[in-house]
């Protein structure tokens, strides 16, 4: 039976690649997309979601959720690497207006109406995800696994020294989310950094005949240019597509239990993981982390996958 999950990202060049690749495998149930403020605005985040779906017309259409600001007065978007419209300044026009609920209600009635059954995958900031777990006293005990794209192991962070952006975005709902007792996984930035993608990974997409090869060959030649042009690197991240690759292929990774916290104050750290490295402490650990990937197998697993 298909893995039933919710989607809860902000596209974003890299979780429109993750969208690509959830919406037409066969090993998973994408039962619902929900937006949420991080590389984009609220509002711009859940017409995103709707775009991409309207580009890939996958077999089964999920549920979409609307994204609403966050309360974090730090905020600020990463349009610098993803296009002022979050998708590469295509020009994508979107069909379709529907009256929508709000992401975290359609994660807690998801949650509710199958207790166990639904993992939820956040390739964005985890603010939709605190505020299921305070709107729903069950959330914590329905929901599934968590699989979380964010953080960062080694201390070094990507929007500033110290923070990866995910977690930047909206901190104290990552500290949340990071205390709550759920199973949880994390794919920090450290893992999903050491899978590059050189400029031939455009010739290695689907046919432009393709729904999914026509959408990222029209949105990713956005983010090589702007890895060049804002970081100086000729190759790419695709940060989500690997944290997903964490559900298709959990062996490419190898998993630790750690006790991690986020810093919510610091003025050069607000936003930073913290995990207990000290020896000998008795801590509790609070979720599982990525520390090693096959690089290269994970590629090819983005490759093979996008291609099916
Ligand atoms: C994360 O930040 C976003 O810009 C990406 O979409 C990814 O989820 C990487 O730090
Ligand atoms: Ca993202």
């Amino acid at each position: 039976m298909a893995r039933r999950i919710i989607l809860d990202c902000d596209p974003g060049i890299d979780d429109s690649v993750a969208l690509s690749i959830a919406l037409f495998h066969k090993s998973l149930d994408v039962v619902a997309i929900t937006a949420v403020e991080g590389n984009v605005p609220a509002e711009l985040a859940t017409k995103n979601v709707q775009t991409v779906v309207e580009q890939l017309d996958p077999p089964r259409l999920p549920r979409i959720g609307v994204a609403t600001r966050n309360d974090n007065s730090d905020y600020r978007d990463a349009c610098f690497i993803h296009g002022r419209d979050g998708l590469g300044e295509v020009g994508f026009v979107m069909a379709g207006h529907h009256q929508r609920h709000q992401s975290e209600k359609i994660l807690c009635d998801e949650v509710r109406a199958a207790p166990g059954e639904i993992d939820i995958v956040c390739l964005g900031p985890l603010t939709n995800v605190a505020r299921a777990i305070q709107r729903d006293p069950h959330f914590i005990e329905n929901v599934g696994e968590i699989v979380m794209m964010g953080g960062s192991f080694n201390g070094i962070g990507n929007i500033t020294q110290t923070a990866e952006f995910n977690i930047h975005c909206d901190p104290e709902s990552a500290r949340e989310v990071f205390h709550a007792p759920i199973k949880k996984t994390l794919i920090p930035l450290d893992i999903t950094s050491q899978v590059q993608f050189s400029l031939s990974f455009i010739d290695q997409l689907p046919e432009e005949s393709t729904s999914v090869g026509s959408f990222l060959r029209n949105v990713l030649p956005y983010l090589f240019r702007s890895y060049h042009q804002q970081l100086g690197q000729e190759t790419v991240q695709i940060h989500d597509a690997i944290a997903l690759l964490q559900l298709l292929e959990p062996e490419l990774f190898e998993l630790e239990a750690w006790a991690g916290d986020v810093e919510v104050k610091g003025q050069l750290t607000r936003g930073m993981t913290v995990f207990e490295k000290r020896q000998g402490r008795k801590t509790s650990h609070n979720l599982e982390v990525a520390r090693v990937v096959d690089a290269s197998a994970a590629r090819q697993a983005v490759i093979k996958y996008l291609n099916r």
